[in-house]
């Protein structure tokens, strides 16, 4: 089962600290979301995941952290000024505001009245004014996609690391877009933050890694759980096209709302670093480029056997973290029925994804040797994982699993009177280790604990049955 609405997600992130509307205390800001105690545990594992693929598992790929505000310039010459819009159209009934391209039967889509305005063009850019003169000259904007960053600093990861094409360049970061409609939670926000991956390569190998990269990125989301049945390609159509495309496909993911946009996957050409090359009339190229000016570097590269310079085509996988992290919710949100009757809420979150691996319950809260013991697990497995191990003390073991489940939690290791009682070596004393999944429970030696937490967590839940 995945989640089949929205609203039960909601109320779930809410109550277990995933994911909380932000400025809640004076009434919200629309758009906006803050991620909680296990939100932020999730999405930074979602973000390590991307990276470890993108950045450490290769020797191709470098990485990033560029500015979230940039130069207007720079997104002049990027066309996003002129050309980053969506159609927007007033109700004259209940005055809100909408896209254009939302609209049903020519419906307001919240009071349904037909009486709107003709549908004109609103640049979704934040803009803001460096130093204290508020001109046009001192605009800049908040980015509306982290590529610019990174086309930015092509030549300046070009000149450091003297990568050899193809390379490329991941970057994760924070994104704006002031959306004229935000809505379905966190799917369509105007705050966001994005994993984007610029690959360069030669003219004419443009397509065959676009479809490497299709590949790649799929697989990844697999890994991250996501189902085949639910996670579907879709090549978008010639009118759907970025101003920079030649091609793009899109992985769409079966959302309670409905089938919507996870990952972009473009094929930018060379669009981008031939309109911020400025001596571009001295290349010896066959580049889309503008007559730019005021860019101040040659974005190029030498062709490895000519002498002559080269504008490489860039791949570009491209997806929100945040409607990652929503897909993920949405996969491994499960209610079952147990033998009592009783429905069990649980998030079946892949291991690596989990918030937290291991939570430490003892079974007597006021018994210090109990106590004593689980702080020591505790301790351990913090130290050996680097991972987030709660200890719980609450003293109710039954709320304790239930909580752990709805937060994705894999194994609860539980202390009680079996784990004190042994006092020599042949009778070690024992915790118990609960999988999550299954509910299946087993005894593991005290002393073993931390070895068998490694293969839990390396192996999976199926590696659960095989620990010994
Ligand atoms: N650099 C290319 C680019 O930004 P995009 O399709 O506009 O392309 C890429 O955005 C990804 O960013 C989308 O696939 C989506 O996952 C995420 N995204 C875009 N707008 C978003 C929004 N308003 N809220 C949440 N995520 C968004």
């Amino acid at each position: 089962m995945v989640a089949s609405s929205m609203d039960v997600l909601v109320a779930l992130c809410k109550r277990r600290g995933f994911i909380y509307p932000s400025s809640s205390v004076y009434g919200g800001l629309a758009g906006m979301y803050d991620f909680g105690p296990m939100g932020v545990e999730l999405k930074n594992n979602l973000k390590a995941s991307w990276w470890q693929s993108m950045v450490y598992d290769r020797d191709d790929i470098e990485g990033l952290d560029s500015t979230i505000l940039m130069s207007r310039t720079v997104l002049q010459h990027s066309g996003h000024e002129s050309t980053f819009t969506d159609p927007l159209v007033d109700c004259r009934n209940c005055k809100a505001r909408m896209r254009a391209d939302f609209i049903v039967n020519n419906e307001c889509i919240y009071c349904k009245s037909t009486d709107l305005t003709e549908a004109r063009d609103f640049n979704l850019m934040f803009a803001t004014t460096v130093g204290p003169v508020v001109n046009d000259e001192n605009r800049a904007y908040l980015r509306p996609e982290t590529a610019q960053g990174i086309f930015m600093n092509f030549k300046n990861i070009l000149d450091s690391q003297a990568p050899k094409i193809p390379f490329g360049i991941a970057q994760i970061g924070k994104a704006f877009r002031n959306e004229i409609t935000p809505r379905n939670f966190i799917f369509r926000v105007r705050e966001f933050e994005q994993m984007e991956l610029e690959f360069f390569v030669m003219p004419g190998d443009d397509e065959k890694w676009h479809q490497y990269w299709i590949e790649n990125r799929y697989q990844w989301w697999l890994d991250q759980g996501l189902s085949p049945d639910r996670l579907h390609q879709c090549d978008q159509e010639k009118d759907e096209l970025a101003h920079y495309s030649k091609r793009t496909v899109d992985f769409l993911y079966d959302y309670p709302h409905g089938q919507d946009e996870l990952e972009g996957i473009a094929n930018r050409t060379d669009y981008d670093l031939g309109s911020h090359t400025k001596e571009q009339s001295s290349l010896n190229i066959q580049a889309n480029v503008k007559d730019n000016t005021d860019s101040t570097q040659r974005l190029a590269i030498k062709h490895p056997d000519r002498n002559e310079w080269v504008v490489p085509y860039v791949i570009e996988p491209s997806c929100g973290v945040d409607r990652g992290v929503l897909a993920v919710l949405c996969e491994a949100f499960d209610e079952e029925t147990l033998a009592n009757g009783q429905i069990r809420t649980v998030m079946r979150l892949k291991p690596h994804l989990a918030p937290v691996k291991f939570a430490v319950i003892p079974i007597a809260k006021n018994n210090p040797v109990i106590m004593k013991c689980a702080k020591s697990i505790t301790q351990k497995l913090r130290s050996q994982l680097g991972k987030k191990v709660v200890l719980e003390n609450t003293g109710n073991i039954g709320k304790a699993y239930r909580r752990h489940d709805e937060v994705g939690t894999p194994f609860c290791i539980t202390v009680d009177f079996d784990t004190i009682a042994a006092d020599d070596a042949t009778d070690p004393g024992t915790v118990t280790v609960r999988d999550r999944d299954s509910m299946q429970q087993i005894r593991v030696p005290l002393e073993d604990i931390e070895r068998v937490a490694n293969e839990l967590l390396s192996g999976g839940i199926e590696a659960f049955a095989q620990v010994k």
